[in-house]
């Protein structure tokens, strides 16, 4: 069975909505899947002043946090941020930066990575968001699935070829056409996940 990990941070809750959609599209293209917050690194007093951070962090209290042995065990993984200034989540990053010892020994190269961002407002930065996160995917070795013009569903969704985005709908929920295009590069990161895996030695030139 494919193996695909989806980390994410989400301050308050939208891509957690988002993970669990590409969660669902890898498991329906029939992966198996770990999804795991990272930690937040925010000052408590900060959090306490915004309510629905502290209800979101406090809802998924039962979420599991992200771990380097998820990256080792994935065949490919989804990672995702709010746009923070234009610039994914420190918290995700923070996490990524603890990769390198995986890294130097080549257990991230040649897994596919995909990703998924959501800002306040259209162009507040959810494509240089995608673009920042993947510079550690360069680094990594892991070739990158981007959405394309692949499939009806990401014109449907705004036509974000880089990954999956969203402008935060605020007090409503994440539109259909929003999940849906998550469910759909869930499942093609696991196409490609399965591919690559089952190809590893020739990956390598053996
Ligand atoms: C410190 C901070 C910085 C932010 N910077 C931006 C930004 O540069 N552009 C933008 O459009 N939205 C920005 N936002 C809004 C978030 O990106 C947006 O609300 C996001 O959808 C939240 O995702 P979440 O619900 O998963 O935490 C910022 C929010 C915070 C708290």
């Amino acid at each position: 069975m494919t193996r695909i990990a989806i980390v994410y941070y989400s301050a308050t809750g939208k891509n957690y909505e988002i993970a669990r959609a590409i969660e669902a599209g890898a498991q329906a293209a029939g992966a198996e899947t770990r999804l795991g917050k990272v930690r937040e690194l925010s000052d408590p007093a900060v959090i306490d002043a915004n309510p629905i951070w502290r209800a979101h962090l406090d809802a998924t209290a039962q979420v599991p946090e992200a771990s380097l042995d998820d990256l080792d065990w994935a065949d490919g993984f989804a990672f995702g941020s709010p746009t923070r200034f234009g610039l994914p989540a420190a918290s995700l990053k923070h996490f990524m930066d603890q990769a390198g010892g995986l890294w130097s020994q080549g257990k991230l190269a040649d897994k596919p990575a995909a990703g998924f961002a959501s800002s306040g407002y259209d162009h507040g930065g959810q494509e240089s968001t995608l673009l920042a996160l993947y510079n550690v995917f360069y680094a990594w070795g892991s070739p990158i699935v981007p959405m394309g013009y692949t499939d009806p569903a990401v014109k449907a969704a705004g036509g974000n070829p880089y990954g999956v985005s969203f402008t935060d709908p605020r007090k409503e929920a994440l539109p259909e056409v929003k999940l849906a295009a998550a469910r759909y590069l869930g499942g093609r990161l696991t196409r490609y996940a399965a591919v690559l895996s089952k190809n590893r030695a020739a990956l390598k030139g053996a």
